[in-house]
């Protein structure tokens, strides 16, 4: 049941949206001084090897990360760069490891803040366990994540975000992604969720689309980015994150960016963006 290791797929382009976003909104937190918690309901291994043997078999990270590298990166992708650029400061400038969403998490937040963590594959639960050891901010748990969630809302901080990114292996994760949006914000109103998905069946791109327009939710942002036309057949050719709640600048702020990622991830001339609201910001 557990077959998915994010240790074949990290830094790619769905990697490099989910992460741009997820920094964006951890930024914009930071703007007050007052304590929040960044919850990761689906958090992996924590940091991955771009050099192991999983990753020489799929390359990925090629077609996404690598190509922004030795980039000039637009302004709002900075804090999200020098993670990555100090996490490699000690490999004579070379791209050999790439941040996963907790360790994004570990370098953007503040001491005053919390980090809830929950991953259930044994061995990367292992590896994500030490990356922690040490930090006093951070609880991980190997338990379900959309469980783990909902006793955690709402927050004490009462302020923060909750990134769900499950790997969408089973049928049901994405009505339970639905569910545990709609559950979330009931408990926590103010909270934002960032929910990662696939382009792969237009299906459920259109399932996600039409559950988070018709579920009475606040202001909820699409940010897609395809880098190959959409074909329902070969894998994934696009990803998106629906962002509840999201902080008043991420629209404008996706708005300058993703045009710029579609040109440096490109795989193919019909690559494109969508941004637009799923239901309107109150
Ligand atoms: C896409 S990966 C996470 C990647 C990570 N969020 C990042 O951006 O670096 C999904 C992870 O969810 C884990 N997982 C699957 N089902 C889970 C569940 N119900 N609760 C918690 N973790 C789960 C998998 O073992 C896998 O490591």
């Amino acid at each position: 049941m557990l077959s998915y290791r994010h240790s074949f797929h990290a830094g790619n382009h769905a990697d490099v949206l989910k992460h741009s976003v997820q920094s964006l909104i951890l930024q914009s937190l930071k703007i007050k001084d007052k304590a929040f918690v960044y919850i990761d309901t689906h958090a992996g291994a924590g940091c991955y090897d771009l050099h192991s043997k999983e990753m020489d078999k799929t390359g990925e990270y090629l077609e996404g990360i690598k190509r922004l590298w030795e980039a000039d990166v637009p302004a709002a992708m900075q804090a999200y760069l020098d993670v990555l650029k100090n996490l490699n400061s000690d490999d004579e400038g070379k791209l050999a490891q790439y941040p996963g969403s907790p360790l994004l998490g570990k370098e953007l937040c503040r001491p005053q803040d919390r980090l809830l963590l929950s991953e259930l594959h044994p061995a990367d639960f292992v590896l994500l366990e030490e990356l922690f050891a040490k930090d006093r901010r951070t609880q991980v748990h190997r338990v379900d994540g959309f469980s783990q969630l909902k006793g955690a809302l709402p927050p004490l901080e009462r302020r923060g975000m909750v990134l769900i990114d499950p790997p969408y292996e089973l049928d049901h994760e994405y009505a339970d992604v639905v569910k545990a949006v709609v559950d979330g914000i009931k408990r926590w109103a103010t909270g934002t969720f960032a929910i990662w998905y696939p382009v792969v069946h237009s299906d459920d791109v259109d399932f996600l689309e039409r559950k988070f327009s018709n579920s009475g939710l606040p202001g909820t942002l699409q940010i897609e980015l395809n880098v190959l036309q959409r074909n329902n057949r070969f894998g994934m050719t696009g990803s998106g994150m629906i962002v509840v709640n999201p902080p008043w600048k991420l629209e404008q702020q996706m708005n300058e960016l993703l045009p710029w990622l579609v040109d440096k991830l490109a795989q193919s001339p019909e690559a494109n963006f969508k941004l637009r609201w799923l239901s309107p910001p109150r």
